[in-house]
């Protein structure tokens, strides 16, 4: 089929989407991580527009139904707590200030991780050190007059124009003896990064690897890859499945945190590498090319596939697919490519899909894509 009709069926197909969606067991509070903006008008909660916008108001997320009341008593807690310092929140239309982000991450089992992003402009080495030790001070107050679990708390300087965690710039860990929290997901346990990617909603993460599980319809001889693994979560629940799981990543600390969970599950059938999938995969998968029964499950970030990771898709001797999308949008050319006659490698077909409802009260779920050939 021709991309324009391939398109218009895929659309089509979706906005008619007959599987019933599937819902999140929790739909309050369900967030495990939150990043909190510090504006320069003492707020500390989320921004109303984006930056392209020129909007860079900051409004409380006390009222945010998906943030949890733990997360909004600490974002409370450190507002209160800025309006006390000579150092203010951050501007990023002008760039100016210092506190830019609070970054909380929580587990089922009542840990917190957190992280201040500061902007240190053209304060001196003293000035900055003030600061990270107000920060400690913060840390230190939440753990011994809160009474919050804090497992560990850690103090970033950055200065780019960039949102975001950077692995690249120096994060430091300022309060506690480890730099991880722990999860429980499907039985096992998986330590967690502050630079790795972690599902938000667990236990509606639990519902969608089931369906993965479903789907993939594996046997006592599939090799299951798994595609943008970020700490193995997808590939060692299903481990037990199959004998061997891959792993392919391209941040080293969740390859780190998917090699360490493998061991602290006492799973010894899987392998993790870490890199661009669109130059591991390729290797992987001339590696297994006997295999008849490989089947791949990805899972990529809001913007989809590159085109050369697909072209190895189409290429290798993959029968089976299932594509788990964030951003539909984004990610239709990916589909389409996946399933256009080019007059080269077969083409897959969109078997089936069905939608995951893992951000409630929001606009976005994960959608779930079956495509197969012969
Ligand atoms: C949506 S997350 C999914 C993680 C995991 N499957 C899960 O369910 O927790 C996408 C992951 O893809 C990784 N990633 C992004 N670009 C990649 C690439 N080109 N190759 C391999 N991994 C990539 C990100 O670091 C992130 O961990």
């Amino acid at each position: 089929m021709k991309s324009l009709a391939l398109e218009m069926k895929l659309k089509k197909d979706l906005m008619n989407l007959k599987s019933p969606i599937i819902e999140s067991p929790n739909i309050w509070g369900y967030r495990n991580k939150c990043e909190f903006a510090c504006g320069l008008n003492g707020q500390v909660g989320f921004y109303l527009g984006r930056n392209e916008d020129g909007t860079v108001e900051i409004v409380s997320g006390k009222d945010c139904p998906h943030v949890s009341e733990l997360m909004k008593k600490i974002a409370l807690n450190f507002q209160e707590f800025l309006a006390t310092l000579p150092f203010h929140g951050y501007d990023s239309l002008k760039e100016e200030g210092h506190f830019r982000q609070l970054v909380l991450r929580t587990s089922q089992r009542g840990e917190v991780m957190a992280l201040v992003q500061f902007h240190p402009q053209q304060l001196s080495s003293e000035e900055i050190s003030e600061a990270c030790a107000a920060v400690y001070n913060f840390y230190q107050n939440l753990c011994l007059n809160e009474r919050i679990k804090l497992s560990c708390g850690f103090f970033q300087l950055y200065s780019k124009r960039t949102v975001g965690i950077f692995p690249d710039d120096p994060i430091e860990l300022i309060y506690g003896d480890s730099p991880y929290i722990y999860e429980s997901l499907l039985n096992l346990t998986f330590r967690i990064s502050i630079t790795s990617f972690f599902q938000v909603n667990v236990p509606a993460t639990e519902k969608l690897y089931k369906l993965i599980e479903d789907w993939c319809g594996l046997s006592e001889s599939s090799v299951l890859l798994d595609i943008c693994c970020g700490t193995g979560t997808i590939g060692l629940s299903l481990s037990s499945k199959v004998p061997k799981v891959i792993g392919l990543e391209l941040v080293q600390s969740a390859v780190n945190d998917a090699n360490f969970n493998a061991s602290l599950n006492g799973i010894n059938n899987v392998e993790f590498f870490c890199g661009h999938a669109e130059a591991t995969l390729p290797r992987v998968l001339d590696k297994y090319a006997s295999v008849s029964d490989c089947v791949g499950v990805v899972d990529p970030p809001r913007a989809g596939l590159h085109p050369s990771l697909i072209r190895a898709f189409r290429k290798s001797s993959l029968k089976k697919l299932i594509y788990v999308s964030c951003d539909y949008k984004q990610a239709k050319s990916n589909f389409i490519n996946l399933c256009k006659e080019d007059g080269g490698a077969p083409p897959f077909e969109l078997k089936k899909y069905c939608a995951v409802d893992l951000f409630p009260h929001t606009h976005h779920t994960e959608l779930v894509l079956l495509f197969e050939r012969n």
